[in-house]
């Protein structure tokens, strides 16, 4: 199978009934991702995928040969971290540390789903020209990816910091 991860094209043999997670994980030794539940409950093994956010337990890698896969390894960018992976350092935004690739990556693919104006079950405007995404909004986008440890404020804190602030900069006009 041929895949695209992290910029690089990979060519791996593999079982056709192996999951994106197992592949990245145990045929390719991208082990950022992590294997919490193994049947979509919590998030750790979100990776993006043409920049949506997925479940990679529940997609068979099969099917995702030709897109553009980004694992938690490929988000920093010339030995410089994420400014996401940043504010996580900043803020506390994980404990133990095993929830976080996924909570990195899937902060990364619902910010796309808001700038997309993607309507969430607590979007009160649903009309409006953009999607306000205040504390609830944030809360509820994210409610996919547990966090054992509980270090939610801290995560909440650093998406805040890192990806809200620098979109209502850009729609202001001012530079993040
Ligand atoms: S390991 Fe995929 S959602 Fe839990
Ligand atoms: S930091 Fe430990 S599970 Fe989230």
């Amino acid at each position: 199978m041929r895949f695209t991860i992290n910029g690089e094209d990979i060519d791996v043999k593999a079982d056709i009934r192996t999951s994106l997670l197992d592949l990245l994980r145990n045929n390719l030794g991208f082990t950022g991702t992590k294997k919490g539940c193994d049947q979509g409950a919590c998030g750790a093994c979100t990776v993006l995928v043409d920049g949506e956010r997925i479940n990679s337990c529940l997609a068979l890698a099969v099917q995702y040969q030709g897109r553009s896969i980004t694992t938690v390894e490929g988000l920093a960018s010339n030995g410089n971290l994420h400014p996401l992976q940043q504010a996580f350092i900043e803020h506390e935004g994980f404990q133990c540390g095993y929830c976080t690739p996924g909570q990195l990556c899937s902060a990364i693919g619902m910010m796309g789903e808001v700038n997309r104006n993607v309507p969430s079950v607590v979007t009160k405007q649903l009309m409006a020209a953009s999607v306000a995404l205040d504390e609830i909004e944030l809360r509820e986008r994210m409610s996919g990816n547990l966090c054992r440890c509980g270090a939610y404020n801290g995560i909440v804190d650093a998406i805040s910091q890192a990806l809200v602030e620098t979109r209502n900069k850009a729609k202001e006009g001012t530079p993040a």
